[in-house]
């Protein structure tokens, strides 16, 4: 495998970070987890649009400019000869002195890699997944706002390790106010009884994933009736179906949440496969387009 560290491409043994990385010391810094479709990058432009949100929350300032991400996105994805992968954009503060203060940290550490998609079993597609409501909440939005996407994980973590002793396969966090937020890497969807897709409001904490956003597009073009609101786990128990999403996930069904037992719904699957639809034909469109998805000239 080879990775882009900082300034160009480097074998992973090579690719190493100072112990004094503030990203390693402190979980300061941010990330991306991107999907690649036949050697195209779904949503590049939202995917880099919200790791500057992330950079503007905690005041850091990207090394690289659109265009020189997406270049080196693209020559990560092309050295390593993966189609179909998992990549991840990462940036953190950087090596410096011990201590809190950004001001310590020169240079920002700015690593692309991209590793051969080992998708989830497809048996969760077809039963649906496993969900634990934890004790764990979502953190509070005034602490560290679940929309910054960062390399502090511990608040995700800790709910994981809460549901798989549980049983599960993800757990599904409320935020300080016992509502629906959401998954530790994905967010949460369900249909109510009335048939309206129903997922919380993101000033319920949450982080607003673009795959969130594209299935409610989605849903909107097949007018599904959507709601984005504060919902509590009741609401959720009496749904008629439940499923989750992410990058990664794409629209994945729920079939338990704790003791409750739930139908693979027909909602979840024509979503997953008008998902599908919307990223083959992103997937020309970019093609189409040729060199600009290098993104010179910017
Ligand atoms: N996870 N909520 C959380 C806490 C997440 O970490 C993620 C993404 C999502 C879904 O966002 P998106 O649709 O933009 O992927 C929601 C990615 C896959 C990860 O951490 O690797």
């Amino acid at each position: 495998m080879r990775v882009y560290l900082n300034d160009g491409l480097v074998p992973l043994k090579e690719a190493r970070i100072s112990v004094l990385d503030h990203g390693f010391l402190y979980g300061d810094g941010i990330y991306e987890t991107m999907r690649v479709y036949g050697g195209v990058v779904f949503m590049l432009e939202e995917h880099l649009k919200r790791l500057q949100r992330s950079a503007a929350f905690i005041g850091l300032t990207l090394p690289k400019g659109p265009g020189e991400m997406k270049a080196s996105i693209y020559e990560t994805i092309e050295a390593n000869h993966e189609k179909e992968a998992y990549l991840r954009l990462t940036v953190s503060r950087g090596a410096g002195a011990i201590g809190l203060d950004p001001e310590l940290c020169a240079r920002p550490t700015y690593i692309v890699f991209a590793e051969k998609l080992k998708p989830y079993p497809q048996g969760f597609y077809e039963n649906g997944i496993k969900l634990h409501i934890t004790a764990v909440r979502r953190n509070l939005k005034e602490a560290v706002n679940p929309q910054i996407k960062s390399l502090n994980f511990l608040n995700n973590i800790l709910a994981r390790i809460e549901a798989k002793k549980a049983g599960a396969d993800e757990a599904l966090m409320l935020n300080h106010e016992g509502l629906l937020a959401e998954g530790t890497v994905s967010n949460i969807f369900f249909v109510n009884g009335e048939g309206a897709l129903c997922t919380p409001r993101v000033d319920c904490g949450i982080l607003d994933g673009i795959t969130r956003g594209v299935l409610l597009d989605i849903a909107g073009r097949l007018h599904i009736n959507t709601m984005e609101g504060r919902f509590t786990p009741a609401d959720l128990y009496s749904a008629r179906e439940v499923f989750i999403a992410s990058t990664i996930m794409e629209a994945m069904p729920v079939g338990k949440v704790d003791g409750a037992v739930f139908k693979v719904g027909e909602t979840a699957k024509l979503l997953a496969a008008e998902y599908r639809k919307e990223v083959d034909a992103y997937t020309e469109n970019t093609r189409a387009a040729g060199p600009s998805i290098w993104g010179e000239g910017e």
